[in-house]
This record gives C-alpha cells, structure tokens and sequence, in this order.
C-alpha cells in the first residue's frame, strides 16, 4: 500500500468515500451526493489548506483522508483562526488493516507542512471510527448531542 497526495484526478473518488463518512452504513437518501454537507468536501477542490493523501495498491484506490477549511467552522485555535476539519474513508473491504492510521499520520504531517497547526473532526459517539481518532491522539472539544467535536495538535513542520 502507498500513500500519496490528493490530486484533482482522485476527486471522483473522494466524491464516492465521502458518502461513507457521511451517511451510516446502509441505503443512502434520495440526492446525497448533492446534499451540502457531501458536496462541501470536494467542490472547487485546491483552495489554500486543503490537503489529503489517498491510500493506493495494485492501480486501485483503497481511501483517503484529506481536510479542509469549511465555512461552517467547526473549531477554532486559541487565536481565534479556523480550524481545517478532516474526513476520511476506506473502502469496506480493506478496513481493519491500519490504513485509517497510516493515511492519518500522513496527512498530519501534510498539514502541518502546510502551515496548520491543528485538525479538527467530528464523530457520531456510535461510529467506531471513534477508537482510531482516540489512537492516533484527537482529543474532545466538546459534545454536541450524539457529535463530538475532536482537535489533534500537530507537530511542528518537518525541515
Ligand atoms: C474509520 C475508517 C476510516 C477506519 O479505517 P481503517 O483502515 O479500518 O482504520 P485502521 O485499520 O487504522 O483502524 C481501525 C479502527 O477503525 C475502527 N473501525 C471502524 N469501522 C471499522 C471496520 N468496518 N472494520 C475495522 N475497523 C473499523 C475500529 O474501531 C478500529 O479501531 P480499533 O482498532 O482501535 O478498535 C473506516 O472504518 C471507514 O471508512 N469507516 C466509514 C467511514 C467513516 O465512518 N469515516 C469517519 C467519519 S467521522
């Protein structure tokens, strides 16, 4: 498996994983791949802090984990500045192999090169994902009903 960064070519595929972070799992409702809070995360794609890497092996693509600055923001740094928020999905049938992890790592290293100093998220409380975000060091923010709001500091750049 590598790790590369997100390109324009791999946005049709972040469209279609977006859908898995975005619903539970099951039949999707009528229009969501139209719904704003799917078509956020890919429309006009490479605006100053949007980065991503997408996990790939054998010329397909497994996931990808990727942020981006979003208008509704989600959390705040202590100066007030937005905070990027991240989604990531890998497909069904290759979860359970650290590629959640790894693609977090990675993209934690993207970002900070990027000159952000945090990553932001939210999760359902019922949604697993929660045990990998509590492993790679996100923290919680708050509680919003069943949401929580999680941040993960980065480290400084590399040189
Ligand atoms: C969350 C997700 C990206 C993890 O990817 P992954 O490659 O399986 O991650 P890893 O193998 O590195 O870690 C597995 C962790 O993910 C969690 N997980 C969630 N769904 C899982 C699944 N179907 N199979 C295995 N692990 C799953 C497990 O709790 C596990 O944590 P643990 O080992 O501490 O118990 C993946 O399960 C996924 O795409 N889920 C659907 C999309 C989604 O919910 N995105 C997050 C929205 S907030």
């Amino acid at each position: 498996m590598e790790l590369r960064p997100v390109s324009v070519a791999d946005l049709a595929f972040l469209a279609e994983i977006t859908l898995l972070a975005a619903f539970p799992p099951g039949p999707l409702p009528a229009g969501a791949s139209d719904m704003p809070h799917v078509t956020r995360w890919t429309v006009d794609w490479g605006r100053p802090g949007d980065a991503g890497v997408v996990a790939w092996s054998g010329g397909q693509r497994l996931g990808s984990a990727w942020c981006r600055l979003q208008a509704d923001v989600l959390a705040r740094d202590e100066a007030g500045h937005p905070l990027p928020e991240i989604a990531i999905a890998v497909l069904p049938e290759y979860r359970g192999h650290a590629i959640g992890a790894k693609m977090l790592n990675a993209l934690d290293r993207a970002a900070a090169n990027a000159g952000q100093r945090a990553l932001s998220l939210t999760v359902n409380t019922r949604n697993p994902a929660l045990h990998l975000y509590e492993r790679t060091g996100f923290e919680v923010l708050r509680r919003d009903g069943d949401r929580l709001i999680m941040v993960r500091l980065l480290a400084a750049p590399s040189p």
